[in-house]
């Protein structure tokens, strides 16, 4: 297994499918700027993706996530979900949930275990307008029932902006605790460079815990799994949420995600500058073996540790170039 400069295994893959979304969030994508996507023919097949995966799995990867812009865009996701279950047990999917409802089933049944739908508003006039598009939250929420029916294991999303949805911190514990679905509050991210990112607009984890405790006593129960994004919490009757805190309390310490792009790219930090190209290799009659070498070598060079280096950045005015999170996955 590979070791970065930090000491840092490789556990996890996140894999986006498509740079497209049907949505276009205030804090990702916002409307009114001029995006390109990758053509069809920039973008990997699910041959090539599950190929990766394969090669991953020998280095000791056991859990991949796929994720976009939105990845239920990609036609027969299913189809890659059942060529990527025969090499990992732990699949999961990063959502915004919008075609959820009638693409779980086929999900499920190519072997999808966990959901993850990101719902930053409980409000049809504050999610339509945070999402840029006119949606019901209903529509949302069908797809997370269905979603608990075929037994998939769901969590919800929710990026916190100030003035904007975090007056409905409390309305989420009161929805999704009788449901048993663990909800996450994101802090606000200086991801990409379009999302009007501001440090006061960060309603921070300290904030998100002191809105819950107004009517509940809340226990840090810490993280689940070791590099885990969310510090997880305890209401008295064992309702369990979490907390990604990405600004006020950075998580590179044990950061063991790699990302790989719908083109083909692989980025060893959501906030890198840039990739690696692997898709030169994967389409160059590359063996297993050489892409195998290639993703060593980049993993243990690694030294990214944005997160804990933002403020520092932030105070000397540095603005370092990055790339849009719909072309990461998240
Ligand atoms: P689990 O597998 O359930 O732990 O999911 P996850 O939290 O790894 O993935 P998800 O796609 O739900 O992401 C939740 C939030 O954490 C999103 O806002 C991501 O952008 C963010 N996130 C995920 N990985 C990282 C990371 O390595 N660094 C930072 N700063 N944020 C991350
Ligand atoms: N800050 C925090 N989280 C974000 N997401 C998208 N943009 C941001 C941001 N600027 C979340 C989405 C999704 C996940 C992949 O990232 O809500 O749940
Ligand atoms: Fe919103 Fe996700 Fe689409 Fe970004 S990729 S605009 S966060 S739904
Ligand atoms: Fe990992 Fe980069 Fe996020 Fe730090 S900022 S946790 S190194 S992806």
């Amino acid at each position: 297994m590979p070791i970065d400069q930090l000491g840092r295994e490789l556990k996890d893959l996140r894999v986006s499918v498509t740079d497209r979304c049907n949505f276009r969030c205030q804090f990702c994508m916002p409307e009114g700027e001029n995006y390109e996507f990758f053509k069809r023919e920039e973008i990997l097949s699910f041959e090539e993706i599950a190929r990766v995966v394969r090669i991953v799995k020998g280095l000791g990867v056991k859990k991949v996530r796929l994720t976009g812009g939105e990845p239920l865009l990609r036609r027969h996701l299913e189809n890659l979900v059942a060529l990527i279950s025969q090499e990992v047990e732990d699949i999961a999917l990063t959502t915004n949930g919008f075609l959820l409802k009638d693409k779980v089933q086929d999900l499920a049944s190519a072997g999808l275990k966990r959901v993850t739908v990101s719902l930053p508003s409980l409000r049809d006039q504050t999610l339509s307008k945070l999402v840029g598009r006119d949606v019901k939250v209903g529509q949302i929420l069908e797809g997370i029932h269905r979603s608990l029916e075929l037994g998939l294991s769901v969590k919800v999303n929710v990026c916190v902006v100030r003035d904007i949805n975090d007056d409905e911190i409390l309305d989420f514990i009161e929805f999704f605790r009788p449901l048993g679905v663990e909800v996450r509050f994101i802090e606000f991210m200086d991801v990409g460079t379009l999302n009007g990112w501001s440090l006061e607009r960060v309603f921070s984890a300290k904030e998100i815990i002191n809105a819950i405790s107004q009517r509940y006593r809340v226990k840090p129960i810490g993280r689940q799994r070791r590099g885990e994004t969310a510090e997880r919490f305890m209401l008295e009757d064992g309702y369990k949420f979490g907390i990604i805190a990405s600004v006020t309390q950075p998580f590179c310490g044990e950061c063991n995600r790699l990302r790989l792009t719908a083109d083909g790219k692989l980025f060893t930090c959501l906030f890198a500058s840039d990739g690696y190209d692997l898709k030169s290799l994967l389409r160059g009659g590359a063996k297993d073996e050489e892409i195998r070498d290639f993703i060593v070598a980049l993993w243990e060079k690694r030294k990214d540790r944005y997160s804990e280096e933002r403020l520092e950045l932030l105070k000397k005015g540095i603005k370092p170039k990055k790339v849009e999170m719909f072309k990461l996955g998240g």
